[in-house]
């Protein structure tokens, strides 16, 4: 019998699919999930002892002295952070540009706002940001801390829509909130500086440590060494991207530095993208001197696979054409960095190798921590209930336990079953297009008869 099924229900088709996520209540469990303690590999608080640059995070914290994370105030910061109620018309939220399954980038090279607008840059990763020692944000450096950089989406034209009063008072309005204010600072009180506290505690509590580079890093003494679980062709692309450039590398650890792969206190760079400047960057922030101009932000390489396009205007769609760039297409922009040039000023060519420029992409792709990616503390809290109208062929699946299943919405993070209402049975097919419009709840089951 049960082979039967599985003839029908791979030819049974229904016309439409859809995903319908309903706006609820945020769920989070009863025990606040650990956002404070931060278990660092030891690679990442110890020196590797005459390494010419900085290899640790010791002192590159950003954190300041009145606002260390708390796992309640960073609950009350994913809520914020999820919750579409916070934009003008209810349709946008920070995760909309700051999605964690793309390193908490966005996949469209300029992001879409809450009427159809679209920002001027290319979404940043929110990974590691604690880690930058400067404390300043965005690609153009133009926010000195994260607790002022938190509140500005909200108030961006394009991006969300509000003043910080509309804030306070659709926050205010929640039912959801003075609870998780309570937990978070003592009481209820909704304040725009609370928001900014609690945002800023969420954001600075994404790091990443678990990638296959750090399970390598690890097991030997230093960056140099080859690891031991890399590929021979991730190793040759660790060599080229730690080497400077006089001894056959890529010198990319100058500026992409730390375990965290971030900036440490150099201040913003220009990396060649362009002849003349197209955008002022930090020109724009610090107009009182002339070489911060074409400048931006060197933020974290950490799950660089997951965060195309890349850089500010997302210019490059993959990590080939990023290499390309560095390789082959450095201009000689009058602030263009130092570390990018060669002995008589000039942009610096790397001529790689294919073989080279394949070990460096596969290199960067050691970074990738899918830990972080899907974990369950970082995820949208507003899932947790949709309704599924499926196409059978594409959208459900059958397990080895003939379980029906199906395709959720990636950041769902219940357990997926089907509810009961779906009963398939002997009968088979004409049951089962009931089957095409199904709640799905954190409790459902399903039954297969
Ligand atoms: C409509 C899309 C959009 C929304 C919504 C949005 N952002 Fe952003 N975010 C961006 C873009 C684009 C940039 C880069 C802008 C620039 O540098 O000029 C950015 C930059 C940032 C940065 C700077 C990172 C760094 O390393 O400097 C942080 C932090 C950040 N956003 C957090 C948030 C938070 C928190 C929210 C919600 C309150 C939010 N964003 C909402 C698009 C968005
Ligand atoms: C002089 C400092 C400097 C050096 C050296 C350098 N980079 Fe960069 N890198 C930057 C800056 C600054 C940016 C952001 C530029 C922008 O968007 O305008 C960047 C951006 C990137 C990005 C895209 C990041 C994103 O989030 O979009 C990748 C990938 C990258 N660099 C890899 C490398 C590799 C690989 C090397 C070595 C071949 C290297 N970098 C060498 C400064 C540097």
């Amino acid at each position: 019998m049960k082979s039967y099924y599985f003839i029908f229900l791979s030819i049974l088709s229904i016309s439409f699919s859809a995903v319908t996520i309903s706006s609820l209540s945020p769920v989070l469990p009863s025990n606040p999930y650990d956002y404070s303690t931060l278990n660092l590999p030891a690679h990442f608080t110890t020196d590797v002892p005459n390494s010419p640059l900085p290899t640790s995070i010791n002192g590159l914290d950003n954190t300041p002295a009145d606002n260390p994370i708390t796992d309640n105030g960073a609950t009350l910061g994913r809520v914020l952070f999820y919750d579409k109620a916070l934009s003008a018309n209810a349709t946008i939220s920070c995760s909309s540009c700051h999605q964690a399954e793309n390193g908490f980038s966005d996949p469209a090279t300029l992001s879409v706002g809450f009427d159809g607008g679209l920002t001027g840059r290319h979404s940043m990763t929110l990974i590691n940001s604690r880690w930058y020692q400067r404390g300043r944000f965005f690609w153009d450096e133009r926010e000195a801390t994260l607790e002022e950089q938190v509140l500005m989406p909200f108030q961006d034209a394009v991006e969300m829509g509000l003043t910080l009063q509309e804030l306070d008072s659709i926050v205010s309005n929640q039912s959801y909130y003075p609870q998780l204010f309570s937990n978070a600072f003592g009481d209820s009180n909704v304040t725009t500086d609370r928001i900014a506290k609690a945002l800023s505690q969420f954001v600075r509590s994404i790091v990443s440590y678990t990638s296959k580079y750090d399970i390598g890093r690890a097991q030997v003494s230093g960056i140099g060494p080859n690891f031991p679980n890399f590929t021979a062709e991730e190793n040759q692309g660790k060599q080229l991207f730690m080497q400077t450039i006089p001894n056959g590398g890529g010198a990319c650890f100058a500026c992409h530095t730390t375990e965290a792969f971030v900036s440490a206190n150099p201040g913003p760079q220009n990396n060649g993208l362009d002849l003349v400047t197209t955008d002022p960057g930090a020109g724009t922030t610090f107009p009182n001197n002339p070489i911060f101009d074409a400048r931006f932000k060197t933020s974290t390489l950490r799950n660089i696979e997951l965060t195309a396009p890349y850089m500010h205007d997302g210019r490059f769609t993959t990590l080939e054409e990023v290499i390309e760039h560095y390789n082959s297409g450095i201009q000689a922009h009058p602030t263009l960095s130092v570390a990018l040039t060669d002995a008589n000023g000039d942009p610096v060519q790397l001529n790689f190798t294919e073989t080279e420029k394949s070990a460096l992409v596969a290199f960067l792709k050691t970074m990738t921590d899918n830990t972080l990616a899907n974990d369950i503390k970082f995820s949208d809290p507003f899932i947790s209930e949709f309704t599924f109208q499926g196409n059978i062929d594409t959208d459900y699946f059958l397990d080895e336990n003939w379980d029906v299943g199906i395709s959720p919405p990636k950041s769902f993070q219940g357990s997926i079953i089907i509810e009961a209402d779906c009963i398939i049975d002997d009968s088979l097919p004409f049951d089962l297009p009931d089957c095409s419009e199904l709640k799905i709840t954190n409790s459902s089951t399903v039954t297969i008869k």
